[in-house]
């Protein structure tokens, strides 16, 4: 049985992939800090298999990160934890260099020392994987992002995970290290933290809040269901190589102002109110380095690991809607974690 350290298991990403990994009989040990976006309660349904232990604490802590590599003998650790708001990185962009930059190196040195030291018919079977984003290749007018294009990010969030890939990449090139990057595009599903744009609509309009638009709402992003990438990290998992590079995305492009629209007819079939919930909506000041477009190609992981998105948007922004509405609990609760209604998100 492969053992994964997985760190950031208890955010919204992490917590469906570390679902998925211990119902495929992995073992699964969770590293994650419990920032803000964190909660024990995302992993709840695993909390007490046999295959699986969480670990609270910070990527960033090399004698915390040691002892549990000593510990656990992990084959594989997938890097998820990371400040992952956009926004944030706006308002004060120090969290996300401590995070996404310093810690992952952090990490990288405790992953390195540890991999020197495993066995060597076990070195060449070790992988660290990154976990990152499209929006490290900034904004495409047209045309689709592939694995070989050159980063440009836009945003402090997108410049602190372009250096935490770059950090990764000169682990391998340097010293060695198996390692990968993936890169995923906007993912959406049950269980994300608030102020991303989906949930954060969805909150807004059950409070009977404005529904503010960035601009006039035209920037293009690629959606892509939470289940459909936990399945495609796991077969990174599986099958993911050392150098490799591993682009997820929807392909299920829309512009903001049409997913937000969606949005409000799926609430207003589901939890009716006396208006229709599009009424709420408003346009804002664009935010500052806006990108317009994201979007990349999924052939490679295609012929790679045989992945292909299997939900639809229209079944995943259901499935979506309705998590929200049976949860009303879990939003209140975690909102209370330091989310602010008022804060825009895009996702
Ligand atoms: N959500 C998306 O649309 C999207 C798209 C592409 C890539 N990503 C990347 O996927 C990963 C997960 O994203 P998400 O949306 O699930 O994020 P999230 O903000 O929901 O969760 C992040 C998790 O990391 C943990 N964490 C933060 N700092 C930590 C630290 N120093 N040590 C240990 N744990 C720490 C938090 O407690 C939380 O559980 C991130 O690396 C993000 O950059 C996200």
């Amino acid at each position: 049985m492969k053992t994964i350290l997985l760190t950031g298991g208890c955010g919204f990403i992490g917590s469906h992939f570390v679902e998925r990994l211990v119902a495929s009989g992995y073992r699964v040990v969770n590293l994650d800090a419990l920032t803000y976006a964190g909660d024990v309660a995302n992993v709840s349904s695993v909390a007490k298999a046999d295959n699986y232990v969480f670990v609270h604490g910070d990527i960033g802590d090399g004698a915390l990160v040691q002892r549990v590599l000593s510990e656990h003998q992990p084959n594989v650790v997938f890097n998820l934890a990371a400040e992952s708001h956009v926004d944030r990185s706006i308002d004060d962009a120090q969290p996300f260099l401590k995070t996404n930059v310093m810690s992952v190196y952090a990490l990288l040195a405790q992953c390195l020392a540890y991999w020197r030291n495993v066995a060597s018919d076990q070195q060449s079977k070790f992988l660290f994987v990154q976990m990152s984003t499209d929006e490290v290749y900034g904004s495409i007018e047209d045309g689709l992002f592939t694995e070989q294009s050159n980063y440009a990010p836009n945003s402090p969030y997108a410049a602190s995970k372009a250096a935490g890939d770059h950090l990764v990449r000169s682990f391998r090139v340097t010293h060695g290290l198996p390692t990968a990057v993936v890169h995923a595009s906007n993912t959406y599903g049950p269980r994300q933290f608030p102020e991303k744009l989906i949930p954060h609509m969805i909150s807004s309009a059950l409070a009977g809040q404005p529904l503010p638009v960035y601009g006039r709402g035209v920037q293009i992003r690629d959606w892509l269901y939470v289940d459909d990438l936990a399945m495609g990290l796991e077969r990174v998992v599986k099958s993911g190589e050392d150098g490799g590079v591993y682009n997820f995305s929807g392909g299920d492009e829309r512009k903001n102002i049409d997913t937000v629209t969606e949005l409000c007819g799926l609430l207003d079939e589901l939890a009716p109110a006396h208006d229709t919930y599009s009424d709420a909506i408003t346009y804002v000041k664009d935010r500052p380095g806006h990108d317009m477009r994201y979007a990349m190609s999924n052939a490679l992981v295609g012929d790679r690991f045989g992945w292909t998105p299997t939900t639809s948007f229209a079944d995943g922004l259901r499935t979506t809607v309705a998590w929200y509405l049976d949860n009303r609990d879990w939003t209140k609760r975690i909102a209370a974690k330091g989310y602010d209604l008022k804060r825009i998100g895009t996702g």
